[in-house]
């Protein structure tokens, strides 16, 4: 190599690009949080979660935390999706053992005076912008920064709702009896968190996940237009000021739509949910987009020989092509660190050229 090391891009963004990298590099969905010790007792002290995620202190170092036990290749910035709703300045809690409450959405009137906030969404969640410049300066050489958003049909559902919900009724409907409606809430999340999405850039964050979580709700003829759509405009508005930024895109239970939803929506890399046979996304998505996932992320909490197993499927379909070794959905409160540092040490010790 004559390059030096200062002037190469994170293995990670290189990963992302779709370079194969000598091993996989790894990070987990939501390796901030509830299965760490040291988290708990930052946030037992914190006076609410939505107060954690806007103070940078204390966010930085959630942050780091992860890294400091089983160094990742990422760190992603410790906050949450819900930060863009509380940014237009809905109401935001989340209240122990029932997540995150929000003041509901439903109206004309309603989305017209968030529309009449977007010109301050910036400043109401600078403190994001703060904690990602300061992880920034307290990664490791080679560890790259994540920032992240919600993809626009995500958070609408829970605007919508005004909770979590397991079929998301409410928005459903709202997007079938009134999508004039609908999509003017989308625009104006496609908006807020394209220039979201290009201020954490901004502030140091290397590459960008959009999360939609639920995206496999959408039935087949909705799929395109609320969950591929806003992203591609999303990605379109973030290319164009950051083109060396790499986009990875989570659409959870897209299922047959995954090929044409890496094709669309012009991502560098989509995620997989732990549903998709890593085999056929060796065949169908590694030549489209660089790939992650997607562990199961119950094995995380089970361990054992079928932990091993099905990392090593994963390793062995995937870990030739453009890669990214992440868990299926995110890391669960139940996890034992013990765990997550034994998947960490296998998938640092596979190596592309074995069998
Ligand atoms: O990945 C990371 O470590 C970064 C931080 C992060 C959090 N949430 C922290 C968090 C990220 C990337 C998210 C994304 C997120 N938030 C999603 C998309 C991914 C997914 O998991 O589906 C969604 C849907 C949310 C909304 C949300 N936030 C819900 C539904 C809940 C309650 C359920 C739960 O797991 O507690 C949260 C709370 C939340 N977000 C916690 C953390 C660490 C737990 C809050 C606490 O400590 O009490």
């Amino acid at each position: 190599m004559s390059q030096p090391a200062a002037i190469q891009a994170k293995s990670l963004i290189r990963a992302l690009h779709g370079e194969i990298q000598a091993r996989p590099n790894f990070w987990f969905m939501r390796q901030a949080g509830r299965y760490l010790p040291e988290y708990r007792e930052i946030r037992a002290k914190a006076p609410n979660f939505v107060q954690l995620c806007l103070t940078p202190e204390l966010a930085t170092e959630i942050t780091l935390q992860p890294l400091r036990r089983f160094a990742m290749d990422a760190a992603i910035l410790f906050s949450d999706i819900l930060m863009v709703p509380y940014g237009l300045g809905v109401r935001l809690e989340f209240k122990e053992g029932e997540g995150p409450v929000l003041e509901p959405v439903s109206s004309a009137e309603d989305i017209q005076r968030l529309q009449g906030t977007a010109d301050r969404f910036l400043s109401n969640v600078a403190p994001v912008f703060e904690t990602v410049r300061r992880v920034a300066k307290g990664l490791p050489l080679d560890t790259a920064l994540i920032g992240f958003a919600g993809a626009p049909w995500t958070v609408a559902c829970y605007m919508i709702e005004g909770r979590g919900s397991r079929d998301f009724t409410k928005t459903r409907r709202l997007a079938l009896t009134d999508p004039g409606l609908f999509q003017t809430l989308m625009d104006l999340l496609v908006d807020v968190t394209s220039r979201y999405l290009n201020a954490q850039i901004e502030a140091g964050a290397e590459a960008v996940q959009l999360f939609d979580t639920w995206a496999g709700i959408l039935p087949d003829g909705e799929f395109a237009k609320w969950a591929i759509e806003p992203v591609r405009e999303i990605v379109e508005r973030v290319q164009s000021r950051h083109p060396a930024v790499p986009i990875i895109a989570f659409p959870k239970g897209a299922g047959v739509h995954y090929a044409e939803y890496a094709t669309l929506t012009g991502v560098e890399c989509v995620g997989l949910d732990a549903g998709v046979p890593p085999e056929w996304a060796a065949k169908v998505l590694q030549p489209l987009s660089a790939v992650q996932g997607n562990l199961d992320p119950l094995l995380l909490v089970a361990g054992g020989k079928a932990l091993e197993a099905a990392a090593l499927r994963i390793l062995n379909a995937l870990g030739r092509g453009p890669f990214v070794f992440n868990l299926g959905h995110g890391i669960v409160p139940e996890t034992p660190p013990e765990n997550v540092a034994r998947l960490a040490a296998l998938i640092r010790a596979w190596h592309h050229r074995q069998a």
